[in-house]
């Protein structure tokens, strides 16, 4: 991922930011050794500002839509309700060994419900409703999770939305298809009277979203 700051910005950022814990740290390590696009982990900043709003909303069910190693899993997980659960979802079952032995090592495998598979098939059967839901799997499909995900989530509740700068792509001339998907995206909760919404350049940039009606 390229950075849309300079990386001595970046760095400030991170120099300011509570550093990792310990099983964090690991992860960030293990993934960065083990798997390909480790960039694509959430990392220290946007960890903790996850962990941050989940701390704030204190959530009983939050929906991650792409896990990878389970780095944001984690950062939510730490800020649910005494009962709070998080279902996460990922496509790639390489991922799961690695994934559940982190959530075992901080703790919060009961707070964890770990899906394998094509969120595209997964979300439908959820019988839930959800405070917090965060879309961070294919760019492609961004606009049918929302779809998906927005009669299961309740008025008052937030979609989160990784990677909505795309390295900065979004405001090139040449668009390929994910930048696209992206901006379709954006575009159409910017659109949406249902929500009120803001973009933030934390990291690769996130999408905020608060459902205000049906
Ligand atoms: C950017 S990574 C997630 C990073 C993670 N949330 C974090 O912050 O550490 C995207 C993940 O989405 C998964 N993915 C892609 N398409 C998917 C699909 N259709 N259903 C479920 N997961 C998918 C990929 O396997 C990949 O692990």
């Amino acid at each position: 991922m390229g950075f849309i700051i300079s990386k001595e910005l970046d760095q400030f950022i991170e120099d300011n930011t509570t550093p990792q814990d310990e099983v964090l740290k690991a992860l960030d390590r293990a993934t960065h050794l083990h798997f390909m696009m480790p960039q694509m982990i959430s990392g220290t900043v946007q960890g903790k500002f996850l962990e941050m709003l989940s701390c704030m909303a204190k959530p009983e069910r939050i929906l991650e839509i792409g896990t990878f190693t389970g780095y944001s899993t984690i950062c939510f997980a730490k800020g649910l309700s005494e009962n709070g659960k998080i279902i996460t979802i990922d496509v790639n079952e390489e991922l799961e060994d690695t994934a559940r032995a982190y959530f075992e090592k901080a703790g919060l495998t009961n707070k964890i419900d770990f899906r394998i598979g094509n969120a595209m098939e997964i979300i439908p059967a959820l019988d839930e409703v959800f405070d917090m839901v965060f879309i961070d799997a294919d760019k492609i499909n961004y606009t049918n999770y929302y779809d998906l995900v927005f009669p299961k989530l309740k008025v008052g509740g937030f979609i989160l939305a990784d990677n909505v700068l795309w390295s900065g792509k979004v405001v090139e001339d040449k668009k390929d298809k994910d930048t696209q998907a992206l901006i379709d995206f954006s575009m159409k909760v910017q659109n949406d009277n249902r929500v009120e919404n803001v973009m933030l350049s934390v990291r690769d940039g996130i999408l905020l979203a608060r459902k205000i009606k049906n």
